[in-house]
């Protein structure tokens, strides 16, 4: 008893002490400063679930595995992002929808399907605006680029960059397309968005709005005669089996917004903001560096299937289709403004052909 009465009076004395100078797991739980999250790994694992629709050996694939290997080695492993490719989680007609809804962190379509959520991203896809590569990055990653991420501010939609592919060629399979006139008797399939849907109705062609994953199917039975797309799409979604001409026209550049859902944004610390913020700027270097040349690769792949025919535009056919595309962009300078159409317009005549 007498021993018992020992132990009560020290546990007694022990919670006293302790209420008046505070409990030490306490004062440790409530500063930071004791841990290192990521030396001693206390961060929850985050996922970031990155869906696209193109394949993985494209600029767009390999440019998202670099940015996923640059922010898993920027945070310890601590952010990890899984990449959906070939639209095998969503697909162009529902990954925004996922995106906003949170059941996808990252998607990056290309800058048509944007333009139909925000019209002014129609400005990327204007028929020979960009004359050379140099062009293409003035825009992205100058005034243009910025304003166009920055106005995605809306829709918990968070823009974090502007990625590259490369120049639009057409194919079909009736015969080598030369001038406008060609397109007349033809049935396109198209990517949605107000200036492609313009381009195409300049040229008198019909058109068909299809998911990029549906496009190989709708040439297999014939439903399209043709469409529009780089090199590196053309040659890994297998266009060509159903596709017997291929003209390099350069008429339009294909691009991506790399988007994010805002609130799983907002949700994370500064510290892997920063993370992502800096691996995206040098994935992003390193697309924009490696593009042409992983463009040219399958443009090598192309020339060496005998089953397609490419016939390449002579600089008079490009005037000429420069000339039946021109009322394009004052369509699009109604819904684009005239800061925006005068800033692209100054690219494009600073390197005019
Ligand atoms: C297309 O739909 O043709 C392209 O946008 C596909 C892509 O994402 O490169």
């Amino acid at each position: 008893m007498r021993n018992f009465l020992i132990i009560l009076s020290l546990i007694v004395a022990g919670i006293s002490s302790a209420v008046m100078i505070g409990f030490d797991v306490e004062e440790i739980g409530s500063d930071n400063t004791y841990y290192d999250d990521e030396q001693e790994g206390l961060d929850e694992q985050i996922t970031i679930r990155f869906s696209h629709v193109a394949a993985e050996n494209t600029p767009k694939g390999r440019t998202a595995s670099k940015f996923a290997a640059l922010l898993e080695d920027k945070t310890n492993g601590n952010v990890k992002v899984q990449i959906y490719p070939n639209a095998l989680l969503y697909n162009d007609a529902n990954e925004w929808e996922a995106l906003q809804n949170g059941n996808v962190e990252m998607i990056a379509p290309a800058t048509a399907k944007i333009s139909e959520h925000y019209p002014v991203w129609q400005i990327l896809d204007l028929p020979f605006a960009f004359p050379n590569y140099q062009a293409v990055e003035e825009a992205y990653e100058g005034e243009i680029g910025e304003a166009l991420l920055e106005g995605l501010n809306h829709a918990n939609v968070k823009g974090l960059d502007l990625w590259y592919n490369g120049y639009k060629q057409m194919t079909n399979q009736e015969y080598a397309i030369r001038t406008p006139d060609d397109f007349s008797r033809l049935h396109f399939r198209t990517m949605p968005g107000p200036v492609i849907q313009e381009q195409f109705n300049q040229l008198n062609t019909s058109t068909s709005k299809l998911s990029f994953n549906k496009t190989y199917q709708n040439l297999e039975v014939s439903f399209v005669d043709g469409q529009e797309n780089t090199l590196s799409n053309i040659n890994t979604k297998k266009f060509y089996e159903h596709q017997k001409y291929l003209t390099i026209s350069n008429h339009g550049y294909l691009g991506y917004g790399v988007l994010m859902n805002q609130d799983f944004w907002d949700g994370l610390s500064s510290s892997v903001q920063e993370s992502i913020n800096a691996a995206m700027k040098e994935a992003t270097e390193w697309g924009r560096r490696h593009a042409i040349e992983i463009n040219d690769q399958h443009a090598r792949a192309i020339r060496s299937n005998q089953s397609l025919e490419i016939y390449t535009l002579s600089a008079e056919e490009r005037a000429q289709w420069e000339h039946a595309l021109h009322p394009v962009y004052d369509k699009a300078e109604q819904t684009v403004g005239s800061d925006l159409m005068k800033e692209i317009k100054t690219i494009k005549e600073r390197y005019a052909y």
